[in-house]
């Protein structure tokens, strides 16, 4: 691969939090990079790291060592405001377990928040809506409020939150984790629709395998490091191998 093919390197980063009288090293010397247009899995074991590290990559938290380069550059001033805000504004979406949105706010009044925060002039913020609410299939849901529609078609509105910046990268921790076995596939396959409309690179921390298959690689997490790596071939076999490779960090684990 060449280095241009980079758009997210990751080199030592630590984080320690430090609780009354006792720390607790949740990331440790964590390296790698994300390529262009790659969707990356990250998997592991509860609290070893995996949503620390999407926090420090989302510029919400702030690792004690190591550099993050974007594209080439290590970001100014990343994690101190008002730049960390600017960061995020600039080059993550990010989407949650839990959607977050915003309860008051219509469904594509939710998806154009990103472009209004960025200032937009309202036509182009129209049309991007538009764009986007076609292509997570939810137009005729447009005018309703985010209680009205069932978790799948929340996290929908979220992924087209997340998008509409075109942001260099994607992050989503657990986007699965509430919804149903048919929903999760329908939304990975939305997920994996707009990797390749728009070669949208993406992190997206799981606990479950059968997620982990969509990705063209996982990093397996376990006490704040890497341990493992996979490359999905994108055959059946990839399940059996996560799985395997997941229950061996899961029993080294206790
Ligand atoms: N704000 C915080 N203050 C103190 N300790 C924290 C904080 N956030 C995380 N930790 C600790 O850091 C470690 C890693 O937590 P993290 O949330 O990153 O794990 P995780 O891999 O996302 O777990 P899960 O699968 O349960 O979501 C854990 O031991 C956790 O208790
Ligand atoms: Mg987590």
């Amino acid at each position: 691969m060449e280095n241009s093919d980079i758009v997210l390197s990751v080199k030592n980063l630590c984080k320690t939090y430090e609780g009354t009288g006792h720390k607790v090293q949740a990331l440790k010397n964590v390296s790698f990079h994300l390529y262009r247009g790659e969707l990356l899995a990250v998997m592991g074991t509860s609290g070893s790291g995996k949503s620390t590290l999407l926090n420090i990559l989302g510029a919400l938290d702030e690792p004690n060592e190591g550099m993050i380069m974007l594209n080439g550059m290590v970001k100014e001033n990343m994690f101190t405001e008002p730049y960390a805000t600017q960061y995020r504004r600039e080059n993550i979406g990010f989407i949650f377990q839990s959607f977050n949105l915003l309860k008051d706010l219509t469904v594509e009044e939710n998806i154009a928040l990103p472009l209004i925060l960025k200032g937009k002039e309202s036509d182009e913020i129209d049309k991007k809506v538009r764009q986007m609410l076609e292509m997570v299939g939810l137009m005729e849901w447009k005018k309703h409020r985010p209680i009205q529609l069932s978790g799948g078609q929340q996290q929908r509105v979220a992924i087209a939150r997340a998008l509409i910046t075109s942001p260099p990268i994607v992050l989503a921790d657990e986007p699965t984790g509430n919804l149903d076995f048919n929903t999760s596939t329908d939304i990975l396959n939305v997920l994996v629709d707009m990797k390749k409309r728009f070669h949208q690179s993406m992190i997206v921390v799981t606990h479950d395998p059968f997620v982990a298959t969509y990705a063209d690689r996982v990093l397996f997490f376990r006490d704040g490091q890497i341990v493992d790596v996979y490359r999905c071939t994108y055959e059946q076999e990839d399940l059996d191998r996560i799985l395997e490779k997941f229950k061996k960090i899961m029993g080294k684990s206790q």
